[in-house]
């Protein structure tokens, strides 16, 4: 069988994962006189610190070496964007709890934490800022105002003939990957370094670990089997954690590795960023959206990190599905005393779309409409196609989407049926939403679109393949292995996918906006096909036949010929190549074409393409306790052509699960210390297997190649579906409203908690 590129081929690990047998970097052997760190973190939220003893417990058993800032023989820098002000350890300034100070290295991971957790500190504390209203009061950002705007918003604004304003936040998301931030560092010759790491960023670790040691890059190499998880958590924050341990074994001259135990992971590194809102939005009698005028202040913590790409991502995608004339969006960036949030699936969209859905729901209960209606009549269309920024909705799915969604969520039967049972139910009420989505696909900043492959074959016929993308679990090394099968028309078994490696493809992107398979697919086929050709050009030769005449398929090589047919395996032929003395070995390289971003004007076409969906999602809430449940949901999902629809499959339903778990059930709590208290899975609560809805109807758009170039015309996947989630939210709104006069629109701030839901019945009920 050569199933290749369209089958639903199984992860390359999925039996290793699900029986234990995959190896993460801490399943690798250690060699003798591995040293484990643990990091000294700040107990303070904002101050000046005053002291730091480490001399002490340098003294104590197991401890090697206690290393600070002073340690540091290159910059004491590990900030992503690297234009600085991020210290590995923090100088004189603290600025949030779990920054980190310092770092034991011992002989063991528990003499580590011990010494860690015993060294001296003192900070003259002032007052940090907690929250985002604080932060805009105080004008406190972390990178000026972005604003996207067009048209002549307060004329539109003015003359519309109706006019709502509302507020509303959407709190953070901790990343929770079950493996979590660490690495593996190996001194060699000449400061020659092996750093394993569990990043999403293999370039990025290397940069920041030779910047640490002030070294060239090529004495670092980063290598990443697999991680345990990422979802945006590994993009930056795993090259810090990798820097220390590469800093470490490099003052030792031993392998150092580097294990985030759950609580200081929570407690050390960033989140997702919450968001505060507030809009207006102009819109005439029939409900079509005139002008908003929307705010959006993201929580940023502490740092830069990569808060200009989620912001830039945020506002790019307020618009979400609709046509919205005189837009404008204006990004702040707060800074506070908190951990320094980062990339997280979605990246900023997930922030940017909720805005639109909020104030179509108010626009609806305003007119007395259906809320659904409202929102395809303000879906983009011919005519109504170009984006605040600039790029035009080209290829729209939007109505396809909208309309399978409903068909098959068996849309206005359902919605008498729960208004009959909210009519009958004084105390569960139910609630139906849907939500349309639009997500751009590409890095907004375009030189980050680009990817390398490098693809041996080897004399008996296998394919070693190496690119620039990391595996999370998300199915990349299969869909890209699957490329490469389908370009030698070969077994996908004979290619065998190898750990991401800056040795071997360099100055790679991260695997992140959910780019990966577009890229590196590419970069691989490329690869692939400059081996292939080589391939035919000797065959044709050696069999004298005519190129056009050399067929690859089912791990075979055919020769037409007139009369003649000849048939060799893909391995005898590459056997043959080598004989003749034919090169198999190639790189691939693939940059995206056609996109551009002026970040200052905040316009251009940011986007290679977009990823259209829909959603449709019923629950079920208890007016008593606040409880909800999500009783069912249908998904469609634009994946063009799927390049594997069983890994796509499970790409939507985590996603979806992982978006309505940011929107109900996970909630960051600090105190007013601004210290994190939920650093762990008994008071962090993600989404478990029973909330997972007992009806789950995931379909992927039928016929729907990609129009541009993408490989095989499959479209990314990893995270448009979580966006999807969103209809969760507005069918809590809508259950919420059944619990008042059904009239009145509802705030429901997220996560939506039992105590919020609770709030907002209060809320309609008055
Ligand atoms: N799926 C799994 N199982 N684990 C992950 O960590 N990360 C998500 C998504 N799906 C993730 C995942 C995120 S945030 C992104 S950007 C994409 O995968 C990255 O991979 P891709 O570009 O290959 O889709
Ligand atoms: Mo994904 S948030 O782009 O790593």
């Amino acid at each position: 069988m050569t199933a290749t590129v369209r089958h639903p081929v199984r992860h390359d690990s999925a039996l290793k994962h699900t029986t234990g047998q995959a190896l993460y970097i801490d399943d690798m052997p250690e060699p003798p006189g591995t040293l484990h760190a643990a990091l000294v973190l700040s107990p303070v939220a904002s101050g000046r610190l005053r002291k730091l003893d480490l001399a002490a417990v340098a003294a104590l058993p197991g401890v090697v070496v206690v290393l600070g800032p002073d340690d540091v023989p290159g910059t004491n820098d590990v900030s992503a964007s690297g234009k600085g002000g991020e210290p590995l350890f923090a100088m004189d300034r603290v600025e949030f709890v779990g920054q980190t100070l310092a770092m034991v290295v011992a002989t063991s991971l528990d003499a580590a934490r011990h010494a860690a957790e015993r060294v001296a500190i003192e900070v003259e504390a002032d007052e940090p800022i907690l929250d985002i209203e604080t932060a805009l009061a105080r004008k406190a950002y972390v990178q000026a105002p972005a604003t996207i705007l067009r048209g002549d918003l307060d004329t539109a604004l003015k003359s519309a003939a109706h006019r709502l304003s509302a507020e509303f936040q959407v709190g953070g998301q901790e990343h929770f990957y079950l493996e979590g931030q660490i690495a593996f560092a190996l001194p060699g010759e000449d400061g020659d370094m092996i750093v394993h790491s569990s990043t999403q960023h293999p370039t990025e670790v290397q940069h920041i670990c030779a910047h640490l040691l002030g070294c060239d890059f090529n004495r670092i190499t980063a290598v990443v089997r697999r991680l345990g998880g990422g979802f945006g958590g590994k993009e930056s924050n795993a090259s810090w954690v990798a820097g220390a341990a590469a800093l470490a074994a490099h003052k030792t001259g031993r392998p150092v590795k580097l294990r985030l135990p759950r609580e200081i992971d929570m407690i050390a590194t960033g989140k997702r960023h919450p968001f505060l809102y507030r809009y207006s939005v102009g819109f005439d009698d029939d409900g079509r959206v005139l002008a908003l005028d929307a705010m959006l202040a993201a929580d940023a913590g502490w740092s830069l990190d990569l808060t200009p790409g989620v912001m830039a991502r945020a506002l790019t995608h307020t618009d979400n599905a609709y046509w919205i004339p005189h837009f404008r969006a204006v990004g702040y960036a707060c800074k506070t005393n908190k951990q320094s949030n980062t990339a997280f699936r979605g990246f900023g969209g997930p922030q940017g779309v909720v805005v639109m859905e909020d104030a179509l729901d108010r626009i609806a209960h305003h007119l007395g409409r259906d809320a659904n209606e409202i929102r395809a009549l303000n879906f983009y269309a011919e005519g109504r196609d170009e984006t605040p920024y600039g790029q035009t909705v080209d290829e729209n799915h939007l109505a396809r989407c909208w309309a399978e969604v409903k068909k098959g969520g068996d849309y206005e039967r359902r919605r008498s049926e729960i208004d009959a049972f909210n009519r009958a139910s004084p105390i569960l009420k139910r609630g139906l939403g849907l939500f349309p989505l639009k997500f751009g696909i590409s890095f907004n900043l375009p030189h980050m679109n680009q990817a390398g492959a490098l693809v041996h074959v080897y004399i008996d016929g296998s394919i070693r393949l190496n690119h620039g993308g990391t595996e999370m679990g998300q199915g990349l090394f299969v869909k890209v292995a699957q490329v490469v099968a389908e370009v030698f028309g070969v077994d996908i078994d004979r290619i065998r996918p190898s750990a991401t490696s800056t040795a071997e493809v360099p100055n790679t992107s991260p695997t992140a906006a959910s780019t990966g398979s577009d890229l590196n697919g590419w970069a691989a086929w490329e690869a692939a096909n400059t081996i292939k050709q080589r391939m035919i050009a000797f065959a044709a030769e050696h069999f004298s036949a005519s190129q056009s005449d050399i067929e690859f398929a089912e791990g075979n090589v055919r020769i037409a010929k007139p009369g003649s047919n000849q048939v060799v395996s893909f391995g005898e032929l590459a056997k043959l190549c080598w004989l003749g003395r034919v090169s198999l070995s190639a790189t691939g390289f693939y940059k995206t074409p056609k996109i551009h971003w002026d970040g200052a004007a905040m316009r251009g076409r940011p986007f290679f393409y977009f990823s259209f969906g829909a959603a449709m999602a019923e629950v079920a809430i208890d007016t008593l306790t606040g409880e909800s449940r999500v009783l069912r949901a249908d998904l469609v999902q634009d994946c063009g052509e799927s390049l594997n629809p069983a890994i796509d499959r499970g790409q939507i339903e985590g996603a979806f699960v992982q978006g309505q778990g940011w929107l109900t059930c996970e909630e960051l709590w600090w105190d007013k210390q601004g210290k994190l208290r939920t650093i762990g899975p008994s008071t962090y609560k993600i989404p478990g297997s029973r909330d997972v809805p007992p009806v789950f109807n995931v379909t992927m758009l039928a016929n729907a190649p990609s129009r541009e170039a993408t490989i095989f015309r499959s479209k990314a996947v990893g995270e448009p579906p979580l966006l999807l989630a969103t209809a969760v939210w507005t069918a809590l709104k809508d259950a919420i409203a059944a619990a008042g006069d059904g009239r009145t629109a509802v705030r429901l701030d997220a996560p939506a908690t039992p105590e919020r839901i609770l709030a907002a019945i209060a809320t309609v009920k008055a």
